[in-house]
């Protein structure tokens, strides 16, 4: 006979935390959001921690190498979308761990036989006013001078001159060495009284640009995720089907961390893949999911999972559940899970962190999915709407939108999310939707925001770090009625068109 759950699977909605004392050391400020983000044994520290506890969504419109940059910047990580060519996914790894703040590889170059006609074109493509001339065009050639807009009048030079003869050369150019620091560049930028110093190696090749105005934004990022030789981390997904060919090339492209990205994980193709990137790259950090109970959590972590992903059909894209009828609501996945969780610790003294994943709907969701035993969250829907994602700002019924599809929506094509064997079974119907999300500006602003706001809940239930939270938080069922009392009730609420 089937097994019955006589458990009612409920969502963050259902639940609210209840205050503890709040002393005089629970000021926000003082709130420390740090996480593990892969498994570590008692006593010991894991190899990543997050210093805030979000990552983006494995998924093409969330999780490029653009917010790969801006989340790790602000103390989170992305996971670079794998549903893409190999290549290309690991080019977008690149592109984050070469990142230095302050360090920009210039993206647009030219030879100094170039024609201004070329620079005008270049610059209506790229935006870039500042332009490298390297001896073979290349962003990393040796470097040979620097177009700016003071080297030439648009409407009144030939647009056939060459880049040679209207250029500033490289005798003419202040540079700075390669290695040096970003606040000894902004030294010399500023004696010099410079917009732009270019970094050049020991044989004049051209490595980065430091613009002035790139100083103060590295100031701003104190909570910046990076590695010991100061690289920003990153991840990146994978799926259960080419990871021999696509795993080497991640690490070669310096992923830190891999996900197996599935929207069912309790399986043996999981197992198989898991098992297989322990052998072969022992130093290799892998989480894998998703599941929603002790049995998928237990089958994973002895495959060896260095952190598990929760949660089955809470998306906001999500159309899992009606198409399959599989799923959980998200905070019961949690609650049972990090139960499991504890169990594994108490038994094995290894800590495994658990990624609450989807159902974020509104900010105190987060405090609550932390509080139920979540070491960090993965979000899609809140990331999307940045201007850092990677997808298109559309103006909708006067407003501004961005687009947001799940990755077994037709638009992703279900690129090899579903571990059904080798042929996918010739599944036809999807699991995700296409859809906008309002659009919200800057990833950092709205990050301020949602920062603050977790951090207040914290203070109010006397926590000023997660583990606290997740041991002491105090947290209640509530009823329809009361779900109605917590909005604005019983008021009119006034608008902006209103006359007092
Ligand atoms: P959100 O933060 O509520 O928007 O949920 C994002 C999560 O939804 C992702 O991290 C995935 O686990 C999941 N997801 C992404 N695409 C799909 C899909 O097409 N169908 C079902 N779940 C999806």
């Amino acid at each position: 006979m089937a097994h019955f759950s006589e458990d009612i699977s409920r969502t963050f909605s259902e639940y609210l935390l209840i205050p503890s004392l709040t002393t005089k050391k629970c000021v926000p400020h003082l709130v420390d959001l740090s996480t593990p983000l892969v498994k570590f044994e008692k006593g010991q520290t894991p190899k990543i921690k997050l210093n805030i506890p979000m990552v983006s969504a494995i998924m093409q419109s969330v999780s490029d190498d653009k917010m790969g940059i801006e989340l790790a910047r602000n103390g989170g990580l992305s996971f670079v979308y794998g549903s893409q060519a190999i290549a290309t996914q690991a080019e977008m790894v690149a592109r984050v761990k070469k990142y230095k703040a302050g360090f920009v590889v210039s993206d647009a170059n030219l030879t100094t036989e170039n024609t201004l006609r070329d620079v005008m074109n270049l610059k209506a493509k790229t935006g870039y006013s500042t332009i490298g001339v390297t001896e073979d065009g290349t962003s990393h050639g040796k470097f040979l001078g620097i177009i700016s807009g003071r080297d030439y009048r648009p409407s009144k030079d030939d647009p056939n001159k060459k880049v040679k003869d209207f250029m500033t050369p490289f005798e003419k150019v202040v540079t700075g060495d390669f290695g040096i620091s970003l606040t000894e560049a902004n030294a010399i930028i500023w004696e010099n009284k410079l917009n732009v110093l270019p970094i050049i190696d020991e044989n004049q090749c051209l490595k980065y640009f430091v613009f002035r105005k790139d100083y103060d934004s590295q100031k701003e990022n104190p909570l910046e995720l990076s590695d010991s030789e100061k690289k920003l981390y990153v991840g990146a997904g994978i799926n259960t089907r080419d990871y021999k060919e696509r795993v080497p090339a991640l690490l070669d492209a310096g992923a830190d961390v891999l996900c197996i990205d599935s929207s069912d994980g309790f399986s043996v193709w999981q197992k198989e893949t898991l098992e297989y990137i322990k052998s072969e790259y022992p130093d290799a950090l892998v989480g894998a999911g998703n599941v929603v109970d002790k049995e998928g959590f237990d089958y994973l972590v002895n495959a060896g999972a260095d952190f598990i992903k929760v949660g089955i059909g809470g998306g906001s894209i999500c159309i899992t559940r009606e198409m399959k009828g599989i799923g959980r609501g998200q905070a019961t996945a949690i609650i049972e899970v990090a139960k499991a969780r504890n169990e594994y610790y108490e038994k094995t003294g290894t800590y495994i962190p658990l990624c609450s994943d989807g159902g974020i709907a509104q900010d105190y969701h987060m405090v609550l999915a932390l509080s139920m035993g979540a070491d960090f969250l993965m979000m899609g829907r809140y990331f999307a709407r940045f201007d850092e994602s990677p997808t298109r700002k559309i103006m909708v019924n006067g407003n501004y939108m961005k687009e947001y599809w799940g990755e077994g929506s037709s638009r992703a094509r279900n690129w090899q999310r579903y571990d059904m064997g080798s042929e996918n079974d010739g599944l036809k119907f999807e699991e995700g939707v296409d859809s906008f999300v309002p659009y919200a500006g800057k990833l950092k602003d709205n990050l301020a925001v949602t920062l603050g706001k977790i951090k207040s809940t914290m203070c109010s239930c006397g926590s000023t770090d997660l583990p606290h939270l997740m041991q002491n938080a105090k947290i209640t069922l509530v009823s329809a009625t009361s779900i109605v009392e917590g909005g604005a009730h019983d008021v009119i609420v006034r608008d902006q068109n209103m006359t007092s």
